[in-house]
């Protein structure tokens, strides 16, 4: 469906919701004569509780209820008052509750079970940011089939993920848990990791329920501190956080879960527009909403509404389906629906949309499909497991710099200092939001490295952290304590290379890890400059969850990896980087600023009215640093060198316009390049950014091979979404470029008619 409008600045082409949501998941009559059915037995109270969601009785991804507990919890269960549990894992424990639900409640309707499978559930595949920096996005379907198959194997049918939250702010902790700063990107990589959790049939017993969350906004909170107010305009909305989350949609993610955070002063959770409008009405959807943990009752708290029981009432008439952990729904929406506050047939939208998806999961047909011990056993850490992980993880490595050639290392010659706690550590390199992982289980740096050599020798030089509650106390890094240096000190000056191991804590990042510093904590940036004074040839391997600011290390240090924190595999994945046996492809997909005076920094921005530098004052810009990042989106370099040439738009008709570029390898290993296409809309009714990602491919050259790669542009290149939430292509001049990375393009210009 097209209409063309007249607009002040010639033809506009408005194209309804219609042409780019009809991917929407269609419903199966079949079901939903089966959910009618049931409906019709159901009472109000059982109703209410299937859109009941309870942590399980342990384990907490959040504050720690106040009421409710175990013995409360079994006896409501048992009532059918509970219709979904999350963090309760492995078969024994997934198979008594849902025993009690599918035995012991008058309508035996089973459980689903959440879980935040973030990046695996034994087997720990690589943060998504560093992830998402492969560009691969096979290697992303796979690590998140990794995933799945391993949660289904121990019950889980539900994950909360993936995180599509575009993010521009190092300082949130949370950006470890997305696919950085870009809608574009972030709608391909969010849509593969959707794939590889849902597999081609979600009633299958090893594929699980993804959830695109957090809707929406809650990447931009202010300041980059955990749970803050979000206040974006809608240009910003429509075309750089809603994207992903369309696109999820339309590649029928099953369920979407809502935002701890106030956007534009109204609660996400209790957010019509967003809710309702857009994602129910507009964009079709047909799976169900959860809150975030409490979110419905933080409304309170937010202003928003007087009690909880009045939350409750702004929660489902929001379109909010089921209640994660606030027990606003369970205790208040009976009373709410006798009263008139909450119609009927809102429950009975929310209550359906449940049904749909445990339906679909395949959950009444067998309640137990993922409670088969021996498959648990199987799957768990299984050897092609490892295997996939290793791969994603090898791609997943970011090389910043490699002055001299200093990378990739010989395993012969060189004798190595190996420095830095976290290259001995089996737990960090895990990360944060792994809530079923075995703690100590990644292969450490050392023993990676000891796979291509023996001749290095290791000392620790200072501890990242100390003590078991320091991931929560970031304060008691350890800022103080030296003793560690002159080890590492003399050891330096003895060796002919350097390997420092430094970064972040494992859980400095995720959930509640703010910060408002960007450099190496504690004093790792100490150690660096020590070890410098005595030995130049420094290859610094980065561990950390989010951007850092790095300027000192950018400029001294010859050779630098960010390796983020990889997971299982990765002292096999960094050793094989070192030593060259896999050529590093990954490229950053934020940028890395070079002072945290810059953040939030992002390579997609608007032009201001004053760029140029014409003279010395105003103009945009700082007074003590430059506007530019330390290194830009895309960015990252390999053990080849790749040139650009030839580039060309074709365009027989308007509707096939084909950009194509020439890119050859003219080093001398093999490797591969992510070739990547960005435009710049240079008039517009609404002003554009200076650049967009709209196309990527990853090649691989041998020495000398060039390749030619192309690209189709379509309308849905071109147009973006105006104030009101309308995709608009517009007739004009564009700049169309592509290159290696955000900062470094060949160009050319399109007019499009
Ligand atoms: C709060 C987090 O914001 C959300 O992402 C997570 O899925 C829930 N807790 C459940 O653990």
């Amino acid at each position: 469906m097209k209409r063309r409008l007249q607009a002040l600045s010639g033809c506009l082409i408005i194209i309804g919701s219609i042409c780019f949501s009809n991917l929407a998941a269609q419903t199966n009559p079949v079901i939903e004569k089966k959910i009618d059915a049931l409906l019709r037995r159901m009472t109000l109270q059982e109703k209410i509780g299937q859109m009941n969601q309870y942590n399980g009785f342990w384990e907490a991804t959040g504050p720690a209820p106040k009421d409710g507990d175990a013995k409360t919890k079994y006896d409501m269960l048992k009532k059918g008052l509970i219709g979904s549990v999350l963090n309760v894992n492995g078969v024994q424990n997934v198979r008594k509750l849902q025993e009690i639900a599918v035995k012991e409640t008058r309508l035996g309707i089973p459980l689903i079970f959440g879980m935040d499978v973030i990046h695996g559930q034994k087997t720990i595949l690589p943060i998504p940011l560093a992830e998402a920096c492969s560009w691969d996005l096979k290697a992303i379907e796979q690590s998140a089939r990794v995933a799945a198959t391993e949660a289904s194997a121990q019950g889980i049918n539900w994950t909360f993920a993936p995180m599509v939250d575009v993010t521009r702010d190092a300082r949130w902790g949370r950006v470890m848990e997305g696919a950085g700063e870009d809608p574009y990107l972030g709608s391909k990589v969010g849509v593969a990791r959707v794939k590889g959790f849902q597999g081609t049939d979600l009633a299958a017993n090893n594929t699980i329920a993804a959830c695109a969350k957090h809707f929406a906004g809650y990447g931009f909170v202010e300041a980059g501190r955990e749970y803050n107010t979000v206040d974006i305009g809608t240009s910003t909305l429509y075309n750089i956080i809603l994207p992903p989350f369309k696109a999820l949609v339309d590649n029928q993610v099953q369920t979407v879960m809502n935002a701890f955070n106030v956007i534009n002063g109204i609660p996400s959770t209790g957010n019509v527009m967003l809710q309702k409008d857009i994602l129910k009405n507009k964009w079709k959807f047909k799976g169900f909403v959860v809150s975030d943990w409490a979110s419905g009752a933080e409304m309170v708290q937010h202003g928003f509404a007087k009690d909880l029981k009045d939350a409750a009432a702004i929660a489902v008439n929001a379109g909010s389906d089921m209640d994660m952990e606030s027990s606003a729904y369970i205790k208040h929406l009976e009373e709410l629906v006798k009263s008139g506050t909450v119609p009927v047939k809102n429950i009975d939208e929310a209550v359906r949309r449940i049904l749909r998806v445990k339906f679909l999961l395949g959950l009444f047909d067998d309640p137990y499909k993922y409670c088969d011990e021996k498959r648990e056993k199987e799957a768990l850490y299984n050897p092609a497991h490892q295997s996939k992980a290793l791969e994603v993880a090898k791609k997943s490595i970011v090389l910043l710099k490699n002055e001299g050639s200093l990378l990739p290392l010989s395993s012969q010659q060189q004798k190595i200092a190996l420095i830095g706690a976290l290259a001995n550590d089996n737990n960090s390199p895990l990360g944060s939001w792994r809530v079923c992982s075995d703690n100590n289980t990644a292969i450490p740096v050392v023993a990676g490295i000891q796979q291509y050599t023996r001749n290095f020798t290791y000392a620790k030089g200072v501890t990242v952290y100390q003590g078991i509650h320091d991931f929560i106390h970031e304060a008691n890094i350890n800022y103080t304590d030296t003793t560690g240096f002159q080890e590492a000190i003399a050891l330096a000056s003895q060796s002919q290379v350097v390997v420092m191991v430094l970064g972040e804590s494992g859980f400095q990042t995720g959930e509640g890890r703010s910060r408002t510093e960007l450099g190496l904590p504690g004093l790792q940036q100490q150690l660096l400059e020590r070890v410098y004074a005595v030995n130049k040839n420094i290859v610094l391997v980065l561990m950390n969850g989010r951007p850092l600011a790095l300027p000192w290390a950018a400029a001294h240090i010859p050779a630098i990896l960010e390796c983020w924190q990889l997971g299982t595999q990765t002292g096999n994945a960094i050793a094989a980087v070192l030593f060259g046996s896999y050529n590093p492809s990954g490229k950053l997909v934020m940028s890395f600023p070079r002072s945290v005076g810059q953040v939030p920094i992002y390579y997609n921005h608007l032009s201001t009215g004053r760029p140029d530098s014409v003279e010395l004052v105003f103009w945009s810009h700082y007074s003590d640093e430059k506007n530019s990042p330390l290194y830009p989106f895309g960015y990252g370099l390999s053990y080849t060198t790749f040139a650009y040439s030839n580039l060309k738009v074709q365009s027989s008709n308007p509707t096939d316009v084909r950009v194509s570029v020439t890119v050859t390898n003219n080093g001398n290993r093999a490797g591969e390049e992510v070739v990547q296409l960005y435009i710049h809309d240079k008039v517009a009714s609404v002003a554009r950014p200076v650049k967009e990602l709209k196309g990527f491919e990853k090649i691989t050259l041998s020495p000398g091979q060039s390749q030619e790669v192309q690209f189709r542009l379509t309308d849905e290149t071109f147009g973006f979404y105006n104030n009101n939430g309308q995709f608009v292509v517009e007739p004009g001049d564009f700049d169309i470029m592509v290159g290696t990375n955000s900062a470094s393009v060949l160009s050319t210009h399109y007019y499009k008619n």
